[in-house]
Order: structure tokens, then C-alpha cells, then sequence
């Protein structure tokens, strides 16, 4: 897992636990700011139809008696201020494409097959530690008019203060990241919207706000 906190004392402080430890005292020290995680297009398929369920686990519909198709994942993670300080209770809204590449949406003219049983939008609320967590499946990489899309999840933050629009990657997608147009004109800031594997289909991303949650 990125640890924002780390990095940035190591920059300010060059490695200096006793620095660390001050910082963490003193959690509002403009000096300890996050780099923030980077905004991104929204793009054409945020849900407007959606199934009943909105749950953090996409890969069950409520009712349904199988299984969404493809790789299962977990996708954990915190949000941020740019202090570093938790923020609880942000709402976080993600949509993705199914196993083979298709989005439920109407301006999706792929001819890959909808999934009825990929609910492809979540809508859930981080907890007191600005922790969250879904349960998923891989989207795959699809092609759109401006090239092919590596793997991404898109995500729409908001917290008390302020929203955050942007897409999420997968470090064990090196390959296809390395041809992303949108991924790729990040830049350096690329990192910060990468979730890291941490284990079998489990991946970790943390997203850091603007501003103070
Ligand atoms: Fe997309």
C-alpha cells in the first residue's frame, strides 16, 4: 500500500523519525500536506439506469441466484484529507464495465454482451476510519474512440467539503497502463491512482482530497 504519510515526511524531513512523530502530533501542519489523488474524465457511462442494488458487493445482485461472471476482487482503501486526516462518512460512487468490457449503459455501443447479474455501480460510505471496501470483478480493458481503456474503476468522492472525480488502475496491469491515453497523461501523478496488489485478487488504493475532508 502507498503510504502518502511516509512519503511526504520523507521529502520534508529527509527520513527523520523524530520529525515523523511531530507530524503526527500536529495532524493540521500545512508542511504535512498530502499530494492529492488526480481528477480524472468522468467519461460517457456514468449509470443513469440502474439495478436496485447498490451494495459494495457488485459482484451479487440482490435476488439473483448466480453470480456475476469473471475474476473476483476486494478493493480496500481509506479516504484522506490532505493532512492525512480520515475522512468518515464521504460517499463514494463507482461504476465500471463488466468481465468482457461492456458498460450497462445506452451510449455503450460495444458489442460485447451485458452481464444481468453485474450490478457495474456501487454507492457506499466510508466508515470512522475513512475506511471502505468493495467486492468486484475485473473490468476488463475495452476499446473507446480515443484507443484502448486499460482496467479502470471510475469514482465519484465526495466528502464534507469537497468531490473528487477520477478512475482508478491496477498495478498488475503494467502492460495495457503503459498504452492508457488518459492513464498515461497523468504523468507523474499516475501513481496515485494506481491500486496496488496486496495479495491474490486483493488490492489496496487510498484517495486523498483536496481539501480538508
Ligand atoms: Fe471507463
Amino acid at each position: 500500500m502507498i503510504d502518502p504519510k511516509h512519503s511526504l515526511s520523507r521529502r520534508v524531513f529527509g527520513g527523520s523519525v523524530l520529525a515523523l512523530g511531530a507530524i503526527a502530533a500536529s495532524k493540521t501542519v500545512a508542511a504535512v500536506e498530502l499530494a492529492p489523488t488526480p481528477d480524472q474524465a468522468m467519461g460517457p457511462f456514468f449509470p443513469i439506469e440502474r439495478v436496485a442494488d447498490e451494495d459494495a458487493d457488485l459482484t451479487w445482485i440482490k435476488g439473483h441466484k448466480k453470480r456475476a461472471d469473471g475474476e473476483v476482487i476486494q478493493v480496500t482503501g481509506r479516504v484522506l484529507d490532505r493532512y492525512g486526516n480520515p475522512v468518515s462518512g464521504a460517499r463514494l460512487d463507482l461504476w465500471q464495465c463488466n468481465s468482457l468490457g461492456r458498460y450497462a449503459h445506452a451510449n455503450d455501443t460495444a458489442t460485447m454482451p451485458l452481464d444481468p447479474h453485474f450490478q457495474g455501480y456501487a454507492s457506499i460510505r466510508t466508515g470512522a476510519n475513512g475506511d471502505w471496501r468493495i467486492t468486484t470483478i475485473k473490468p476488463a480493458a475495452y476499446d473507446s474512440p480515443i484507443g484502448k481503456r486499460t482496467p479502470h474503476i471510475h469514482f465519484d468522492v465526495q466528502g464534507k467539503r469537497h468531490r473528487l472525480i477520477t478512475q482508478m488502475y491496477f498495478s498488475d496491469d503494467g502492460a495495457n497502463n503503459s498504452t492508457d491515453r488518459l492513464y498515461q497523461d497523468l504523468g507523474s501523478s499516475a501513481e496515485r491512482a494506481l491500486a496496488r496488489l496486496s495479495g491474490a485478487g486483493k488490492y489496496d488504493w487510498n484517495i486523498v482530497l483536496q481539501d480538508a475532508g
